[in-house]
């Protein structure tokens, strides 16, 4: 079963197409990749699902519910997060205050507790904090600064606060970005884990060929603005159509 499926979607930035007719599903609890050179409309087309973007046509429906005209918190508490391409941390907090954050949501200018995480009084949100930072291997460092985190570890602690939203759908616009080999291989074995573990849907943006043919049980390839194709990763390597289009590792 599809837990996200767009229908047709198009979105031009002025005289630039930058989604055309773009048709995409992502199958519940699988990892599904998406790639492309640069300019693609990768990006463009994550923004449409967490409500910032809207395309000018088509449709984005998660778990059977549309997410056009949602504003990002609702579609965050349908549980779809985000992972940015720039992580959104707090520098001058710890990193267990980080983690906390996301456990609650601001709405109706009070804070309330998070609608999906389920959790009661601040002792369980805490433990859960705590389970966060567990999964994402920073549980020894749940008192330094996030400031001052490694850009690897600062991709962790932003996968923590998204994991402690408890999403169904977790979106990454390219998680290993800049990061040295071994901290993209640590990224690799979380990310597996936490699908292991959780079985959290995700879709991952990403240029390195290493963790999308590692983790993707499906691979969307995106060139200027349209699917050109959507396959199985053993089928994406070598694809004419990729080769003719893409001329990155994965037409290799
Ligand atoms: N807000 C905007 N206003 C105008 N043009 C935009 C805007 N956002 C994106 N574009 C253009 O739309 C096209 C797709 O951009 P997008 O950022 O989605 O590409 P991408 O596939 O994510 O690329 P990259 O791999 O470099 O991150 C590009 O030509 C870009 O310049
Ligand atoms: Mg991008």
């Amino acid at each position: 079963m599809s837990i996200l499926e767009v229908q047709n979607v198009n979105k031009s930035f002025g005289g630039l197409k930058a989604l055309q007719n773009v048709n995409l599903k992502v199958e519940e609890g699988t990892i599904h990749a998406i790639i492309g050179p640069n300019g693609a409309g990768k990006s463009t087309l994550l923004n449409c699902f967490v409500g910032k973007l809207i395309p000018d046509t088509g449709s984005v429906m998660f778990n059977g519910q549309s997410l056009l005209g949602k504003k990002p918190y609702e579609i965050n508490q349908m549980g779809v997060s985000r992972v940015f391409q720039t992580p959104e941390i707090f520098g001058d907090l710890s990193v267990f205050e980080n983690v906390m954050i996301p456990c609650f949501a601001k709405r109706d200018g009070a804070f309330r507790m998070h609608a999906v995480g389920r959790v009661e009084r601040e002792t369980d949100i805490r433990e859960s904090a705590e389970q966060m930072l567990i999964d994402v291997d920073m549980i020894d460092k749940k008192h330094m600064h996030a400031g001052s985190l490694s850009r690897g570890d600062k991709r962790r602690l932003e996968m923590a606060m998204c994991l402690s939203q408890n999403p169904k759908l977790l979106l990454l616009d390219e998680p290993t970005a800049g990061m040295a080999r071994a901290d993209t291989n640590n990224t690799i074995e979380l990310l597996a884990r936490i699908q292991d573990r959780r079985h959290i849907t995700m879709a991952i943006i990403e240029h390195d060929m290493h963790v999308v043919f590692s983790l993707a049980q499906k691979i969307s390839v995106l060139a200027q603005g349209t699917v050109i194709v959507e396959d199985l990763p053993e089928n994406i390597k070598g694809h004419p159509k990729v080769k003719e289009a893409y001329l990155g590792e994965a037409a290799e």
